[in-house]
C-alpha cells in the first residue's frame, strides 16, 4: 500500500499528520493508585505507537466527578499534569504527535466513586448499564450504574470550567491538543439525547437546547487553547446505554455547523464502540462534509482496504484505529507493507495489570 492515499500527509489545525492512520482513544485502566496518575509504562505504550498520524489518549477525567471506571487517568491535578508530562515528552521524542481526550461520564458511574454516592447527569434516569470497578479485594466487576442526580444550572457551570481548565491542564502537560469525548453515552451525550435529557430548561427540550451543553464546553476550551487545537468525539449512531433517539443526527450536524463557527481542528465520529457498527449513510456523510469544513476522522472496524477507500472518497480525512493499534504498535508499517497482524488473544488484559497485553505486542520482524 506505499502509494495509498493513507500515506499521504495531511495539515490538521497545528500539527501536520504524516499519514492519516489516527490511533484511537483506548481506555486501559493502569494508572498509579491512588490519585489515577499516569506511569512511565503508559509512556512507554504510547511511544510505542508514535508512528500514528496522531495518537488519541485513553478517556481522561476532568473531575473526581466525572470518574466511571477504576484506574482511568485523570487531568485535574499538578500530579496528573505531572505525570502525562511523560507520556507526551516519551510520544515526542518518538517523533509522535498526542491529543488528550478529556471525559465526563455523567451517570456512567458507580456509587463506590462518589463522597455523596451519587453520579451526575442531566436527569436522574438511570442508564441501564454497567461500569467496570475494581473492589477491596482486588478483582475487577460490571457493576450496575445507579440513578443519578440531576444538574443544577450552577453545576453544569462548573463542569464547563472544569473542561476548560483540564484542557489548560492539557496543554501545560505538552499534548498537542485535547478532543472533547462527546459520544458512547458519556455525559455531552446524555445531554444531546431525548431519551437522557429530560431538562424544561435551556439544556433541555429543543435540539438548540440540547446541544448547549456541547458547544458551550467547545467554546470555552477554544478560547482557553486555541480552537485549532480542539476536537470533538461524537458518536451518532450508538443506542445501548439508553442512548436511542432518532433525532440524535439532526442535533449534530446543527452542533456540527456551531462548531464549524468555532472553527475546531476537528470532529471524530465513533461509528462503533465495539463491533455495534450501524451502516452509516452517504447522505450523512455528505451532509457532515457541507456542515464542517475542518477534518472529518471515522472509527469503528475499519480495515487498511474500507480505510484507505474512505478516505478516496473525499468524505473523510483520517481514520482512527482501535483495536489494531493496540495490538500492533507498528500498524502503519504493517499496513505499507501489506503485513499480517496481531490479534488480541486474551481480553482479560484489556483494563488494568501491567505490561502483558499493553506494552508487549511485538513490532514485526522479518
Ligand atoms: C479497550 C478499548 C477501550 C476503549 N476506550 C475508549 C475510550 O476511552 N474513549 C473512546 O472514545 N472510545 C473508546 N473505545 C472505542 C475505540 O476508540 C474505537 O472506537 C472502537 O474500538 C472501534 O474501533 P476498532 O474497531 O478500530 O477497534 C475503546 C475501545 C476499546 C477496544
Amino acid at each position: 500500500m506505499t502509494n495509498s492515499v493513507l500515506f499521504t500527509p495531511k495539515a490538521m489545525g497545528t500539527i501536520v499528520s504524516p499519514n492519516r492512520i489516527v490511533m484511537a482513544p483506548m481506555t486501559r485502566s493502569r494508572t498509579a493508585q491512588p490519585g489515577d496518575i499516569p506511569t512511565d509504562l503508559m509512556a512507554t505504550y504510547y511511544a510505542q505507537r508514535a508512528s500514528a498520524g496522531f495518537i488519541i489518549t485513553e478517556a481522561t477525567q476532568i473531575s473526581k466527578q466525572g470518574k466511571g471506571y477504576s484506574f482511568t487517568p485523570g487531568m485535574y491535578s499538578e500530579e496528573h499534569v505531572n505525570g502525562w508530562r511523560k507520556v507526551t515528552n516519551a510520544v515526542h521524542a518518538a517523533e509522535g504527535r498526542i491529543f488528550s481526550q478529556l471525559w465526563h461520564v455523567g451517570r456512567m458511574s458507580h456509587e463506590s466513586l462518589h463522597e455523596d454516592g451519587t453520579p451526575v447527569a442531566p436527569s436522574a434516569l438511570s442508564p441501564d448499564a454497567q461500569v467496570w470497578i475494581v473492589g477491596d479485594d482486588g478483582v475487577g466487576r460490571m457493576l450496575d450504574c445507579p440513578i443519578p442526580r440531576a444538574l443544577s444550572n450552577d453545576d453544569i457551570k462548573d463542569i464547563i470550567d472544569d473542561y476548560r481548565h483540564t484542557a489548560k491542564n492539557a496543554i501545560e502537560a505538552g499534548f498537542d491538543g485535547i478532543e472533547i469525548h462527546a459520544g458512547n453515552g458519556y455525559l455531552i451525550d446524555q445531554f444531546l439525547r431525548r431519551s437522557s435529557n429530560k431538562r424544561d430548561d435551556e439544556y433541555g427540550g429543543s435540539i438548540e437546547n440540547r446541544i448547549r451543553f456541547a458547544v458551550e464546553i467547545i467554546d470555552a476550551v477554544s478560547h482557553e487553547i486555541g480552537a485549532d487545537k480542539v476536537g470533538i468525539r461524537l458518536a451518532p449512531f450508538i443506542t445501548q446505554r439508553g442512548m436511542n433517539d432518532t433525532q440524535v443526527i439532526d442535533a449534530i450536524l446543527l452542533a456540527a455547523k456551531l462548531f464549524n463557527d468555532l472553527g475546531i481542528a476537528y470532529i471524530h465520529l465513533s461509528e462503533a464502540d465495539w463491533d455495534d457498527a450501524p451502516a452509516v449513510s452517504d447522505s450523512f456523510r455528505h451532509d457532515l462534509r457541507a456542515a464542517f469544513n475542518g477534518a472529518i476522522i471515522v472509527a469503528g472496524n475499519y480495515t487498511a482496504e474500507s480505510g484507505e477507500k474512505i478516505i478516496a472518497s473525499g468524505l473523510v480525512d483520517f481514520v482512527a484505529y482501535g483495536r489494531k493499534f493496540l495490538a500492533n504498535p507498528d500498524l502503519p508499517y504493517r499496513f505499507k507493507n501489506n503485513l499480517p497482524l496481531n490479534e488480541i488473544t486474551d481480553s482479560s488484559t484489556l483494563f488494568g495489570g501491567g505490561e502483558v497485553g499493553y506494552t508487549d505486542f511485538p513490532c514485526y520482524t522479518i
